[in-house]
């Protein structure tokens, strides 16, 4: 509320990509001062361990990441954890530095609740974050998003400098995304077909294999694909062992929006994030769900507004949720909301399960298989059906037992 009345507003009087960085600076500076960490942790932060889940043999505190593009330079990431990320993406990071297009390059949309960037990939380079890495040991599960750089244009290129950024940033990050769906920088989006993407991917892919540690490797793609596009980019994943897919970027259509139409025309072109594209992100992650049968995790990404829609699309299939311009719009504290509304849900199903007739044959077998707590769940912490007849008789925890707040 507070920041819906009153910062968000002050914050809007700012250029977005001014208030972007001021919001920044403000994290930073409270993370230095006494207490202020703890002080952020205790307001914006919520854990449970029905909130927990393990994906690409990773425990994850909570199913709640940031998206690319806010901690572009890997300079933010444990700022950003303590306002409740259970991981944050930093990137798109290419080789060298790189200034991207010019401003202006960001603009809001306060109507339809979205934004609308046409940043093109700026970046301070790999080598920049990882020193800021070395310095600053990440508190979070940390994603490398990596990018070509713009400069780098031939097929041949093109390979060399994915490679390259792979190798650089892999050592420092606990996952990498490979993002080939900037609609920003010229051609990135054509990567998306498969004998392109597997031009690099199949090396970047050979050289995890001499690594020491295995670590999830995920490719990014655009909301704007053709399905018979995300079948070809499917099975190649499937087929070479890429560990997932994040779905995805911002959007070049302009559909379905209130925004006049003078001012897109003065804003161009450029990726739209926020609301609007909330749709197509939930049936691409549901198309890519269905299609694998789960078997290919997909992180959900873009339009993520509300709890209720982090829930949908986990409930549709994702096994993990990112968000930025939700949390442009709505604060702080949206992870928390997020969180809470997921943890109440858990309660209601627990309490539902309790009353569950049932139970009292249950009660009797007092069979030696997993609790309800223990019974992996796929879903946004949805309880399982009261359906298994080898739920023991132990009354379900409260799913918020443990919450350190
Ligand atoms: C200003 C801005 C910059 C972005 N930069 C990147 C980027 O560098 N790399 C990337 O993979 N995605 C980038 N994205 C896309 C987001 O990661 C996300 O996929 C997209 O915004 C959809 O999610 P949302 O609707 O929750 O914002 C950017 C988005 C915005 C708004």
């Amino acid at each position: 509320m507070l920041y819906e009345r009153i910062i968000r507003p002050l914050l809007f009087i700012l250029s977005p990509e001014r208030a972007h960085n001021f919001t920044l600076g403000c994290l930073s500076f409270l993370r230095s001062i006494p207490l202020g960490r703890q002080m952020t942790r205790l307001f914006f932060s919520k854990k449970a361990p029905s909130l927990n889940r393990e994906v690409f043999g990773i425990d994850f505190p909570n199913p709640i990441g940031l998206a690319g593009g806010l901690d572009k330079n890997g300079e933010h990431y444990n700022s950003l954890s303590d306002l409740g990320f259970a991981f944050v993406e930093i990137g798109s990071l290419t080789t060298e530095a790189q200034k991207g297009n010019p401003s202006p390059r960001l603009w809001r949309l306060p109507k339809d609740q979205a934004l609308v960037n046409h940043m093109g990939i700026n970046n301070k380079g790999i080598i920049n974050a990882i020193e800021h890495i070395r310095e600053d040991r990440p508190r979070c599960i940390l994603v490398g998003n990596i990018s070509k750089r713009t400069t780098a244009k031939t097929e041949g290129e093109i390979k060399a400098d994915y490679i390259k950024a792979f190798s650089l940033i892999y050592d420092f990050v606990d996952m990498v995304v490979v993002n080939v769906s900037c609609p920003n920088v010229e051609g990135l989006t054509s990567l998306q077909d498969v004998s392109y993407l597997s031009s690099f991917m199949d090396p970047i892919l050979d050289r995890r294999m001499i690594q020491e540690e295995r670590k999830p490797v995920l490719v990014k793609i655009s909301p704007d694909l053709e399905n018979e596009q995300v079948d070809a980019i499917i099975e190649y994943c499937r087929r070479n062992g890429v560990d997932g897919l994040v779905a995805g970027n911002t959007t070049r259509k302009r559909e379905n929006l209130s925004t006049p139409p003078q001012k897109l025309a003065e804003v161009g072109s450029g990726g739209l994030s926020g609301a609007p594209l909330y749709e197509r992100s939930l049936s691409l992650v549901k198309y890519i769900h269905e299609k694998t049968g789960g078997s290919l995790p997909v992180i959900g990404c873009g339009g993520i507004m509300t709890p209720a829609q982090a829930m949908e699309m986990l409930d549709s299939g994702a096994s993990l949720v990112e968000v930025y311009t939700g949390f442009i719009y709505h604060g702080p504290s949206f992870v928390k909301k997020i969180l809470r509304a997921i943890l109440k849900r858990q309660k209601e199903e627990a309490a539902a399960l309790k009353g569950s007739p049932r139970r009292p044959e249950r009660r009797i077998k007092r069979d030696p298989s997993p609790t309800v707590e223990e019974t992996p769940s796929t879903d946004a912490g949805r309880l399982p059906e009261p359906v298994a007849p080898s739920i023991p008789a132990a009354p379900a925890q409260t799913p918020e037992e443990g919450n350190q707040n």
